[in-house]
């Protein structure tokens, strides 16, 4: 295991009716808030009621920014760092899905720069300060509610960027599985894909012999596969929903990936495929994946497959190391297809003749991956297999 420093902040209230925490804790920052919210799904089921309601009738002052995207675009963050700004607003608080967090996350650093926030996603600045950040979130996903990082996009340059700063992570966050109930079964499933992904990142590095971590990763893994098709199926389902927001948060509260190597591959591939075409994050990560653990299996590798093939798809320890470990590819591509997510990129748009700037993209701070380091070539081999 390598030496960590492990601190996450960030207040967690889990379960049905824990909004009733809301009040308490924006109380703890100010009275002037700042509410983020995306294309309307809160106003549809009535989480943004609650929320209007709460601040009415406690006098919290609140602003409001909607119609954040998927994908959330820069333009969204100047919008919402000028109402910050105008309106001296003290606390910010997003509800919604990883897109309108990750907005909210880079509003609360803009706050105090002076410049184009657009510089601190292209670390042309560096994040200082932030405003103090609370989430409600809606969809689970990119555990976002937990962690420092936040993606954003830039349609004009067609770059869609990671940062993290440690005060970027939420004060705190509410975890409702009820306010999952309504997300539809594309987003349900991509969810998954993403929850699970983020999982693999660190599951696929080094060093193996973390064990602890690795335990973990197959006891959130084997949630994932046994939740997510009861949420699918039955959407109301309070224990499938609660068992997948939960795996969401846990995948990315820095407890998996301590100890191991944090260099993550289907991440920046995936995020080049958003970039430019605008897909869904999950759906891009679900068509990699196969792809890239085909191309990453070796003699090198091939214990990280075993070990998957044998605690998480039970399968039988006795067989052949190449059959286990092709047979675990196969199960992970028939799970996101039984999801119905598709399995070429062909199938969501994408072209081959951005493969060659997507590739460059995806290597732009160095090679990625920890077990098999990738160049641009690659990635762009990778891309030509899943297309
Ligand atoms: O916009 P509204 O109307 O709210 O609808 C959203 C949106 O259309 C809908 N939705 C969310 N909750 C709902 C709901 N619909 C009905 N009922 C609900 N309860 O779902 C749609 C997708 O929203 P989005 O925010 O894009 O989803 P997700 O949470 O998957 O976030 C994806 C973004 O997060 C980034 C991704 O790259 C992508 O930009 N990531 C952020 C990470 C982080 N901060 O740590 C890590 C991830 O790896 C990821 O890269
Ligand atoms: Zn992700």
């Amino acid at each position: 295991m390598l030496n960590f420093t492990y601190y996450n902040p960030t207040t967690v209230y889990f379960g049905e009716g824990q909004i009733r925490a809301l009040l308490k804790e924006i109380k703890k920052y100010g009275n002037k808030v700042l509410l983020v919210y995306g294309g309307g799904s809160i106003k549809k089921n009535g989480i943004y009621d609650e929320v209007a309601k709460i601040f009415k009738v406690n006098n919290i002052k609140f602003w409001e920014l909607s119609g954040v995207q998927p994908n959330p675009r820069i333009q969204s963050v100047r919008d919402g760092v000028k109402i910050c700004k105008e309106n001296n607003i003290e606390v910010i608080l997003a509800v919604g899905a990883g897109s309108v967090l990750d907005c909210s996350k880079v509003i609360a650093a803009g706050y105090y720069y002076e410049g184009d926030a657009w510089d601190l996603v292209i670390r042309k600045a560096r994040v200082t300060n932030t405003l103090p950040l609370g989430t409600i979130i809606t969809l689970a996903a990119t555990g976002s509610e937990v962690d420092a990082g936040a993606v954003i996009t830039n349609p004009d340059t067609n770059d869609k960027l990671a940062l993290a700063h440690p005060a970027m992570t939420p004060k705190f966050s509410i975890l409702d599985p009820t306010f999952t109930f309504t997300v539809p079964r594309n987003q349900t499933a991509a969810g998954t894909a993403d929850i699970m992904s983020h999982i693999m990142e660190t599951y696929f590095s080094s060093p193996r012999q973390a064990s602890i971590q690795n335990r973990i990763s197959e006891a959130l893994l084997k949630t994932c596969i046994k939740y997510a098709p009861i949420a699918l199926e039955e959407p109301e389902n309070y224990e499938a929903r609660a068992n997948l927001m939960w795996a969401s948060s846990n995948a990315m509260n820095g407890n998996i990936g301590a100890g191991k190597e944090r260099k993550w591959v289907v991440h920046p591939m995936e995020h080049e495929l958003s970039a430019y075409y605008d897909i869904t994050h999950g759906v891009g990560l679900a068509i990699l994946t196969p792809y890239w653990m085909e191309y990453s299996l070796n003699d090198e590798t091939i214990d990280y497959f075993v070990e998957y093939g044998v605690n998480v798809w039970d399968l039988e320890s006795s067989e052949n190391k190449y059959e286990i470990a092709k047979k675990s590819i196969e199960l992970t591509k028939d799970f996101f297809v039984s999801m119905g997510i598709p399995t070429k990129l062909s199938e969501v748009g994408i072209e081959k003749e951005k493969f060659q700037a997507m590739a460059k993209g995806a290597v732009r701070y160095g090679n990625i991956g920890s077990i098999k380091p990738l160049t641009e070539q690659d990635v762009l081999n990778i891309f030509n297999m899943a297309f």
